[in-house]
């Protein structure tokens, strides 16, 4: 992604330090957070300084790859052990997470000394972040000849550049077919109670000058009754081998309506999204995170300080699912780096 005439990738590891784009911050500050260690890394991931599946995963293989640098000589196994433990606790539901845990842990087995180990988990996180990057790429173009000129996309959430290391999913066909020099417009989902859509996917949209307009999240269906949306594209966090999808929660909502109003309703991400362990969305552990955020809103003052509000009477309870599943019946298709499916095909993308 280009921000301000510089490429940036959203998380990326220089010397032992891990780099990210302060998410949090955005749309009002562009700025880079150094994760010094693989604890801060981890924690950056738990507070959501860097968010979204693929990002949340690339992150993840850094962090375990900082362990193993971190690691005392002698003591390589146990500490990268309990680091990795310590990732995985971070966040729930992403499958990004544990597919990138396990391929740098599985490096390090391999490696067979502690030097060698040290330099494969490094190794094998950089590749990690360079098939998310291939993937998304490919994801665009596949994705992108769904899209005509003119063609009006819903989206929720944010499955963009900084949801991924690069290029996003959901986005990379818009991304994809504008380069081509098609027209694409974008109605951007607000996303309560983060945000993502309103302060990342718009963001995102005006850096590539790409036409679209922020809607309350329940004015979708809306729009799709009065034949406004020809598609929906979604990103996900994980999808059971069955075809059910998790993704930001009030997707399935989405996915309802568009079923209601006869809209095609796909879902983008990369195969290493895909959990062949989980017959079906009834297992895919939902991320709870704290009513709070339900509760009140944050922004940005006029002069650009920091502000948040609470938004009902104090002593209210409030639940926070932060995803939900949409059941493959409601899918049109999922384009993966490896071709288009419907999702009673997804097994065709198994490896043997
Ligand atoms: O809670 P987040 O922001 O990490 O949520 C993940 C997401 O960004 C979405 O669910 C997204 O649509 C799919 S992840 C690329």
């Amino acid at each position: 992604m280009r921000v301000a005439g510089i490429d940036y990738r959203t998380v990326w590891m220089e010397g032992g330090t891990v780099r990210m784009i302060d998410q949090p911050l955005l749309p009002h500050r562009f700025a880079v957070r150094d994760c010094a260690d693989h604890r801060e890394t981890a924690a950056a991931i738990r507070d959501m300084v860097t968010r979204g599946a693929g990002a949340i995963g690339v992150a993840a293989g850094y962090a375990v790859a900082q362990a193993a640098l971190e690691a005392p000589a002698g003591g390589l196994d146990g500490y990268v052990a309990e680091a990795a433990g310590l990732v995985r606790a971070t966040r729930p539901t992403a499958q990004n997470l544990f597919y990138c845990v396990d391929r740098v842990l599985g490096a390090l087995r391999r490696a067979g000394t502690e030097d060698a180990s040290r330099l494969a988990a490094v190794a094998e996180a950089e590749a990690l972040a360079a098939e998310d990057v291939s993937a998304a790429r490919r994801i665009g173009e596949l994705g992108a000849a769904l899209l005509r000129d003119g063609t009006r996309v819903l989206t929720h959430c944010n499955a963009g550049w900084l949801a991924f290391a690069d290029w996003g999913t959901a986005l990379a066909p818009i991304y994809a077919a504008s380069r081509q020099g098609r027209r694409v417009f974008v109605w951007v989902d607000e996303t309560r109670p983060r945000l993502q859509g309103a302060c990342l996917t718009a963001w995102e949209l005006g850096q590539e000058r790409i036409e679209h307009a922020l809607i309350a999240d329940n004015a979708a269906g809306h729009f799709m009754q009065r034949g406004e949306v020809d598609l929906v594209i979604v990103g996900s966090d994980r999808i059971a081998r069955n075809g059910d999808v998790a993704n930001k929660i009030g997707t399935y909502e989405k996915a309802v309506c568009a079923r209601d109003n006869g809209i095609p309703f796909y879902v983008a991400a990369p195969t290493s999204t895909i959990d062949w362990g989980c017959a079906s969305g009834a297992q895919i552990p939902i991320e709870e995170r704290s009513p709070d955020e339900v509760l009140r809103v944050r922004g940005r003052d006029g002069a650009g300080a920091p502000v948040e509000a609470f938004i009902a009477p104090s002593g209210t309870s409030a639940r926070n699912p932060a995803f939900d599943v949409t059941p493959a019946r409601l899918v049109t298709g999922i384009i993966t780096e490896r071709g288009i499916v419907s999702p009673a095909r997804l097994g065709d993308l198994r490896r043997p």
